[in-house]
This record gives C-alpha cells, sequence and structure tokens, in this order.
C-alpha cells in the first residue's frame, strides 16, 4: 500500500507510531552509523570498495543498509550514503578518507568559489534513488530513514577542506563576510532540501537532518548564522510529507532552537533526555541518547544505564532510543544486540500527554 508520495504506509513501525503520537508496541530502537566498520559483513562486503563508490553503487548500498537490521533487529534502517553524497555528484572534488572523513581538494575560500557552486539538478542522484528502491523491497515493515547533512556541518568540510577541531576558517567567513556566508548556506540549503525531497519521493519514512558540528557555536549565533537555513530544509521535509529527525553533538544550549521545526529532536550523550525534555517542552518527541563508548564497558554497567535512559526519556511525549552519537568502529556488535534486546524487552513506560484542552 502507498500514498500518494509513494511511501509505504507501515502498519505496527513503533517508530513510527512515536513520532504521531501513538502508543508503539515497544520502544523503537536504532543506531547512528549502525552500518559500519563494526560489522564484519559490512567489512568483508567493503573489501577493496571506496566508500563513495559504495555509495553510488546500488545494490551494495541497500545490502548495507540491510545489514543491521538483519543482525539486530533495530526499528529503523538508515539508509547507507553519507552527507557528502549530493556534493560529490555535482562534480565537487570530495574524497571519504577511511579514519578521517571527508576530503575536500580544493577548499572554499572566496565569493567566487561559492558562486561556482551548482545547484542539484534531478538525475544526478538516481543511484541514490534506486538504493533505496532496492532496500525497500527487503525491508518490508520496518522504515526506512533518510538523512542530509545540514548546510553548516557540510560548510564547514567545504571550507576547511576536511574534519575540523576549531572550524576557524568557517567561522572566518561567517563573521567576516555575512553576504558571502549567506549565499554559501542558501545554496547549501537548497541542495539538502532537494536531497532529502528526493529521498522522500523515492519512499524513506522519515529524514534525519545531521548538523553534527553545529555545537561549535553560540546560542546566538546559531540563531543569527544557521538556524534560517536549517530551518528552511526541515520546512521543505515537511511540505515534501515526512516527519523529521533534528541531530548535533554538543548542542545543550542549542536544543530549544533546534526543537523549533521538527518532529524529533535528537539528544547527544551530555545532557540527559529528562533535563532535554525540561528544555524545549515535553510534547518534542526525543531521540537518544547512550553514550557510544558505554557499549565499551561491563554488561551490567552498560544494561543499567540503558534502563537509566529509557526511565529519562519517559519525561517527554515519546522516545526514540539511539545511541549519542555514531556506533564507535570498534564496537562489539553483541553489545549492541544486548542494548537492542534489553530496550526491546522493557515495556514501554507512559510517556507524557499534553493536557487535553
Ligand atoms: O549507518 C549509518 O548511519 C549509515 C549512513 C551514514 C554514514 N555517514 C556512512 C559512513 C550516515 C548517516 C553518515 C553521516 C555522516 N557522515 C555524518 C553525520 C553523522 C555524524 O557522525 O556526525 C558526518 C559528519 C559524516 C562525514 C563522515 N563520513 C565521517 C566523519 C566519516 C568517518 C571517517 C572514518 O573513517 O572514521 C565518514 C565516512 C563514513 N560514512 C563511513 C560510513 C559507514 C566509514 C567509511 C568506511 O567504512 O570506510
Amino acid at each position: 500500500m502507498s500514498n500518494s508520495l509513494q511511501q509505504p504506509v507501515l502498519e505496527n513501525a513503533p517508530l513510527l507510531d512515536v513520532i504521531s503520537g501513538r502508543r508503539p508496541q515497544n520502544i523503537p530502537v536504532w543506531f547512528m552509523r549502525q552500518a559500519g566498520r563494526s560489522l564484519p559483513e559490512y567489512r568483508s562486503a567493503r573489501e577493496g570498495i571506496p566508500m563513495l563508490e559504495a555509495c553510488f553503487t546500488p545494490e551494495l548500498a541497500a545490502e548495507l543498509t540491510l545489514q543491521p537490521v538483519k543482525r539486530y533487529g533495530v526499528d529503523a534502517a538508515i539508509f547507507f550514503s553519507d552527507i557528502v553524497v549530493p556534493l560529490v555528484a555535482l562534480g565537487l572534488k570530495i574524497d571519504i578518507v577511511a579514519g578521517v572523513g571527508p576530503v575536500f581538494e580544493k577548499p572554499l575560500r572566496t565569493p567566487a568559489d561559492i558562486a561556482a557552486i551548482p545547484e542539484l539538478q534531478p538525475g544526478q542522484l538516481d543511484k541514490v534513488t534506486q538504493a533505496i528502491s532496492f532496500a525497500l523491497t527487503e525491508l518490508g515493515n520496518t522504515p526506512l530513514i533518510g538523512f542530509t547533512g545540514a548546510p553548516y556541518t557540510l560548510a564547514s568540510y567545504l571550507i576547511e577542506g576536511g574534519p575540523s577541531k576549531n572550524h576557524e576558517n568557517t567561522k572566518a567567513l561567517m563573521y567576516g563576510d555575512e553576504t558571502a556566508w549567506n549565499a554559501l548556506m542558501s545554496v547549501l540549503a537548497r541542495i539538502c532540501a532537494e536531497y532529502a525531497r528526493l529521498q522522500i519521493a523515492a519512499g524513506v519514512s522519515a529524514v534525519q537532518l545531521f548538523d553534527s558540528w553545529v555545537g561549535s557555536l553560540p546560542l546566538a549565533d546559531y540563531v543569527k548564522y544557521v538556524k534560517p537555513h536549517s530551518d528552511f530544509v526541515l520546512k521543505a521535509i515537511k511540505t515534501a510529507g515526512a516527519p523529521r529527525i533534528h541531530f548535533g553533538v554538543t548542542t545543550g544550549e542549542l536544543l530549544p532552537a533546534m526543537a523549533e521545526h521538527t518532529d524529533v529532536l535528537g539528544v547527544d550523550f551530555r545532557v540527559p533526555l529528562d533535563t532535554a525534555a525540561q528544555r524545549v517542552g515535553r510534547q518534542t518527541v526525543l531521540q537518544g541518547n547512550l553514550d557510544p563508548a558505554f557499549v565499551f564497558a561491563p554488561k551490567e554497567a552498560l544494561l543499567s544505564r540503558v534502563d537509566q535512559i529509557i526511565h529519562q526519556g519517559s519525561a517527554a511525549a515519546g522516545h526514540i532510543f539511539n545511541l549519542g552519537h555514531g556506533v564507535i568502529p570498534s564496537s562489539n556488535p553483541d553489545a549492541l544486540k544486548r542494548v537492542v534486546d534489553r530496550v526491546h524487552e522493557t515495556e514501554v513506560p507512559e510517556y507524557y500527554v499534553a493536557d487535553q484542552v
């Protein structure tokens, strides 16, 4: 069955139930970066195949998307791709270097560099939409989450030329040339919105906006320089008909601003979920927030932290269990499986229900 958006209508999908305010059968759980080097089946499927080549090979991208669902029984698949994929499709010279991340050969420095960024054209991401179709045929009732990077995080990679601790060149442009900054953020926002829209048209059930590096900004600067552009993407996702998850790292101070145009707010492991619920209002569904390093702790400590997070999550209108950031590549898959099983064995708590007026 599908609606006018080609999105499959999934019955009894706990993730979608929670987002829609319905009581789920079980607490939904999935992990950011659940597909990846922590899985032996991932390492063997990827052997000798560079990351970006994998992203543009539909059968392989679909297989990698499905692997963690088969192994863990998680309540959602996250589409196997990367935040730089739409930029690569545009022809920007980006590579993903193992152990480093995205590296951009010719970092953006001038307004002319920014003006030269093309718009995303229909057809440039056909391999991505094909991969989504392949994954959907095998996923059955498990929702597929699509995603896009957010303009700030992508801008940082493009300006710094790679991962950055201080984001100093990014901030130099942001604080020093507002016109060039807004031009860059606007074109990136249009690219991100288009990337999200084509995933929704291909059938993903929700879209997560990853703004991994935005926690490097104070609130006032986030609101002034970044939020309008992220909101542009979030509004486009809503218009295209999919629920939204908005996530960043070290965003404790930014959470209320990030919650404004989203259906689910991702919380990293530094802010307890009940504190996050107080900060953003208890009507917001939260996602998170086990420290990915906790997976390395002894079983008893791990499971008792899982229980604590479930309890803290019950302060919100709904809770999707996840890590507070991506799976660490050296994680033991058995420990992650224990987390999934514990979440599934736990009775769904009474979530906050807004007062009926
Ligand atoms: O399971 C999933 O979540 C699959 C999809 C996914 C990947 N990257 C696959 C990937 C998603 C959602 C991303 C998002 C992404 N990519 C973000 C936002 C999330 C976050 O972690 O903050 C960011 C910042 C990137 C940029 C990026 N790409 C980094 C920092 C890295 C890691 C570099 C490394 O080797 O440690 C990548 C590469 C990447 N993206 C890998 C995977 C599975 C590892 C590549 C490999 O296996 O060789």
